[in-house]
């Protein structure tokens, strides 16, 4: 059993193939962390210490009780797995709770516990699923507030195949009067001793998902979004890690986030050097009061434990997202070749251009043209039109319906873009319903992209927009959408609600019901989630929409970094990523076409472009691209990711190993050439040691052992910007 409770000892283990966790209870009835680590058997109580401190406090709850008169016990210093305000713990806490009359503070203690077989499920929200063969397992413990009526239900799942484990927690009011949860977070754990780096990925529109890595020095390291969605500038993904953790050497610890709403991460260091790592929700715009017999579920964070550095967590999150999280009809199936019209056109599409863009497509291999944004009535620009979901039959020279119908005939799949979320300032639906968007009354509304945010909190607003969106699906023949979201929400205001404190999370929730709904009425539409490129690039996301675009800068060499980063959590079978045309609309580089193919292919792969626009040359290195791409597809959305060097190094080199390591697949690509520069050799790993490798493209034969520990010589590489990709097969 993956989760063990040894009941003399009042110690909780949770075992996953290579990790151990582990907690007991005090005799107070706190839980204290112990150990998250290597795998182990024992019991690791000697990892606390305890010994009176000044100015450390402590509480008991019978004058007999032994830790009642014990000045050693304080909860200023030691571990603790669910950390609550007002308990002498004066790190950050979990959660913060206020009574009817504003008083702070809440003790919580021990009730009861049950350990069951599968992995739990949270109401409203995504979650890791398991799947057959995963073996999971939950433990639920509650823990109890008598003066408050407050009940947590802390909840973990474990799946030992996959070394996950899973936090979540529900607050429930079981008392006639009412609190207010000030804070509420999903995970935390606590080190007693180690020196840490904390690496977080932190970015801009146009550049997502920068590496970041610095040491952990006294006081609190805050990585969050305050935006109402996970963002652009931080993603919910941090990893804590020895300093000298590298790739393949050392411990790291990951949380990532399963939501797509703001999120606030937060790494701290304490004056006895103890390290504190946590997550959840963010709790600026968050003030969530508990009437009697309502309960609120934090959403769910994905924990890892690697002890031979970040490419093994990589690993374990690319197959628990994969496999535990994605889910549906396109889980497991090859993701079409998509053209889409944006950078081609932009607004400026037309019935022509597009029909003629799909027989261009069509000859390149291509499977699907997507119609982005431009294709409904009076969206000629960006001012316009969000929320009136009518095709503009006039600009399209005929309705969608047909337009669809003929490019189906010419062999292609149709997909179009939507920004259901969203309305113009000049839209009808907006002046129709003003009181639908975030606008707080006898304030000037901030709008960004010219837009404003539609109240998802509100029972109406969902409806309106699963209507529009049902009737373009049942007219029309298309196969995949595009679900765009354009801007924060900076103002909170929501005409339909009774506590604006609850909003930014309900409409959270408001957004999965409809994604769920449609998933669940329209099972075999493929939905690639977006937001002005990859600002809500993240699990939650993911359940619903199975690849997401993962930027709007569509630059080779911008990419490596971007993708890069987005390559510690995330697989490339959910990363969207196209080629597009050069200079490049995102910042005027000129790179070669060839080096624009290789580093698109990481993931579910297209175009960007005006396909009558290329020269016969480009059209026939297109050709070959796509078909390329397809013979790899496998290896590429299923194989393990290794990263081989870091972009900011004189070569960027990553590397696919199918399954069962008969193939691998090297990709480099130079972003600055030097004059005269050494030679390259790059370092595959993941081979089947004492094997064979044939090179496919020379024919060349090298042994795996000898690749794996002096590398592989690249051919001399002249120019900025060249690349090279070589597909090795056992012989
Ligand atoms: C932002 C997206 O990231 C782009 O790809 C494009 O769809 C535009 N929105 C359309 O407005």
């Amino acid at each position: 059993m993956p989760i063990t409770y040894d009941e003399q000892h009042r110690i909780f283990t949770l075992n996953t193939r290579n990790s151990t966790y582990q907690f007991m209870i005090d005799s107070d009835g706190n839980l204290l962390h112990l150990y998250y680590g290597r795998k182990s058997d024992g019991f690791m109580k000697n990892f606390l210490h305890e010994q009176p401190r000044a100015f450390s406090g402590v509480f008991g709850y019978s004058q007999d009780s032994q830790a009642s008169q014990d000045e050693s016990h304080s909860l200023d210093y030691l571990p603790q797995e669910f950390p609550v305000q007002g308990t002498g713990d004066f790190r950050s806490p979990l959660l913060i709770v206020r009574d009817e009359f504003g008083t702070f503070g809440c003790k919580l203690r021990y009730d009861s516990h049950e350990i069951r077989s599968g992995k739990y499920a949270l109401n409203g929200l995504p979650a890791v699923y398991e799947n057959s063969g995963d073996n999971a397992s939950t433990l639920e413990i509650i823990l109890r507030n008598d003066r408050l009526n407050l009940s947590v239900k802390i909840l973990y799942g474990v799946l030992p195949e996959l070394d996950i484990i899973t936090r979540s927690a529900i607050v429930k009011n079981s008392g006639h009067g009412k609190f207010t949860l000030e804070k509420l977070q999903s995970a935390c754990l606590d080190f007693t001793h180690g020196n840490f780096d904390v690496i977080n990925f932190q970015g801009r529109h146009a550049m997502e998902r920068q590496f970041e890595r610095r040491e952990l020095l006294h006081g609190s390291l805050v990585i969050d979004s305050r935006r109402g969605m996970s963002s652009h500038q931080s993603n919910p993904f941090v990893i804590l890690a020895d300093h000298n953790a590298t790739e393949n050497f050392g411990r790291c610890w990951s949380m990532m986030f399963v939501y797509s709403g703001g999120f606030k991460a937060e790494i701290s260091r304490d004056q006895y050097d103890q390290t504190r790592f946590q997550m959840g929700l963010e709790d600026e715009k968050f003030s969530y009061t508990l009437e009697p017999n309502e309960e609120i579920t934090a959403p769910e964070v994905i924990m890892t434990f690697s002890s031979s550095g970040f490419e093994k967590i990589s690993h374990n999150m690319h197959d628990c997202i994969r496999k535990n999280i994605c889910r549906g009809f396109w889980r497991d199936k090859a993701r079409p070749v998509i053209l889409n019209s944006w950078e081609a056109f932009y607004f400026d599409i037309s019935g022509e251009k597009l029909l003629e863009m799909a027989r261009y497509a069509k000859k390149l291999g291509v499977d699907m043209l997507v119609i982005d944004d431009g294709w409904f009535i009076n969206r000629n620009d960006e001012l316009h039109a969000l929320g009136d979901w009518t095709p503009d039959e006039k600009k399209l020279g005929m309705n969608l319906e047909s337009l669809v119908k003929k490019i189906n005939a010419i062999g292609l799949d149709v997909g179009l873009w939507l920004e259901p979320e969203m309305v113009s300032e000049n839209s009808n639906l907006y002046r129709e319903h003003p009181d639908w968007a975030f606008v707080i009354p006898n304030e000037n509304p901030t709008k960004s992209r010219h837009q404003l945010v539609l109240d998802l909190s509100n029972r109406d607003v969902r409806k309106y927009i699963l209507d529009s969106i049902f009737a373009i699906l049942a007219s029309t023949n298309v196969k995949y959408i595009k679900w765009d979201y354009n801007r924060s929400i900076s103002e909170v205001y929501s005409h339909a609600a009774k506590n604006q404190g609850k909003v930014l999370y309900e409409y959270i929730l408001g957004l999965y019901e409809i994604l769920g709904k449609i998933n669940a009425k329209y099972p075999e539409i493929l939905i690639e989630g977006c937001s002005g490129g990859g600002g809500r690039f993240d699990a939650g996301m993911l359940q619903y929409t199975p690849q997401i675009w993962c930027s709007d800068n569509t630059d080779a060499i911008d990419r490596l970094y971007i993708q890069y980063g987005t390559s510690f959590a995330y697989p490339a079978s959910v990363t969207a990523a196209h080629v597009s045309t050069c200079p490049n609309h995102q910042n005027g580089r000129i790179t070669p076409l060839s080096t624009r193919g290789i580093v698109a292919m990481t993931g579910a792969f297209g175009y960007e472009l005006d396909p009558a626009k290329l020269s016969e040359h480009e059209q026939l290195e297109i050709q070959a691209q796509i078909s390329r791409y397809k013979s790899l597809r496998e290896i590429i959305t299923d194989g393990l990711y290794y990263r081989l060097s870091n972009p900011s190094e004189n070569f960027c080199a990553w590397e696919y190993v199918s399954r069962d390591k008969r193939e691998f697949l090297l990709n480099v690509v130079i972003p600055q050439n030097h004059g005269n520069m050494p030679r390259i050799y790059v370092t595959p790993r993941g081979l089947e040691p004492g094997k064979f490798y044939r090179n496919t493209s020379t024919g060349e034969i090298y042994a795996s052992d000898a690749l794996m520990d002096s590398g592989f010589a690249l051919p001399v590489l002249r120019h900025d910007f060249e690349s090279c990709a070589y597909l090795f097969e056992i012989v």
